[in-house]
């Protein structure tokens, strides 16, 4: 594994232990009825009518896995470098009742067989770990099988420049869209080495690939919030904090 790789993946293994510490809320959470966002459930409406077997990369605490199977998913295998937030994810699945399997491994390189997914599942803070957004691409292409499908919802690769601030929005003086990375100063991942793909540089890889892009949607409102009650002026409406993208394997 790359140093830097190893680096974020200790800080990884020491953030998820909030899946354990929080575990009853987050099983509270599974049982409930809003693990995905309404408008993921609207992108993805068709492919989870087809009863899919879903490879989510990058699984962290794995609510999106419970989430898929109660959308209709026939299994989830969740991907993930670190060792506590499988447990913790595999645990909840039993706990709940749902068929969610979980693999400690790196991503890109999984050891999940070629053309065995109907859908690559990811996001929410996932593509920003990737030191090569090319490898991955053509691991989530061997991936999925002819026809199968990648959905990714993330933070908007723009947020990295917005401040916090709740008066208006400001562009933090040390950071830049086009730099190739930074460090993370908030948590969960504070420490660890975040890497900067744009935009343009995330369809051009999945194009690259060989997958056709089906929709790729900008949206204002964050995927996350640090705090619950805390409202950055940059999340009000005029400035871009997620998007969600479909794209399909040819046949
Ligand atoms: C912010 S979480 C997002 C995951 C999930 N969607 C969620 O909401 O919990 C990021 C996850 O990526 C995992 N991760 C980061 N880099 C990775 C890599 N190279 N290979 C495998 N997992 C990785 C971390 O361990 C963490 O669980």
């Amino acid at each position: 594994m790359d140093e830097v790789v190893a680096g974020n993946r200790v800080v990884w293994e020491q953030a998820s232990t909030k899946h354990v510490h929080e575990y009853e809320d987050l099983l509270a959470e599974a049982r409930g009825d809003e693990q995905l966002f309404p408008r993921e459930r609207e992108l993805l409406e068709a492919v989870l009518a087809d009863a899919p077997v879903v490879v989510h990369l990058q699984s962290g605490h794995g609510l999106d896995d419970v989430g898929l199977v109660k959308a209709g998913a026939r299994r989830v295998i969740g991907v993930d470098y670190s060792s506590v937030a499988a447990g913790a994810a595999q645990r909840r699945a039993r706990d709940v009742g749902l068929d969610c399997r979980y693999v400690v491994a790196e991503v890109p390189g999984v050891p999940v067989k070629d053309a065995s997914a109907d859908l690559v599942y990811t996001g929410k803070g996932a593509l920003i770990w990737m030191r090569d957004i090319d490898a991955w691409a053509r691991d989530v292409v061997r991936v999925a099988r002819p026809g199968g499908h990648l959905f990714v919802y993330e933070a908007h690769p723009a947020v990295p420049l917005w401040t916090w601030d709740t008066d208006e929005p400001r562009i933090r003086p040390d950071r830049s869209y086009f730099a190739a990375s930074h460090i993370n100063d908030t948590f969960p991942g504070n420490g660890a080495q975040e890497w900067q793909w744009t935009l343009g540089q995330i369809v051009t890889a999945i194009a690259a690939a060989g997958l056709r892009l089906k929709v790729l949607e900008e949206y204002a409102e964050p995927f996350w919030r640090p705090q619950d009650d805390h409202r950055a002026a940059a999340w009000e409406g005029r400035l871009p904090n997620s998007y969600a993208l479909l794209a399909q394997k040819p046949l």
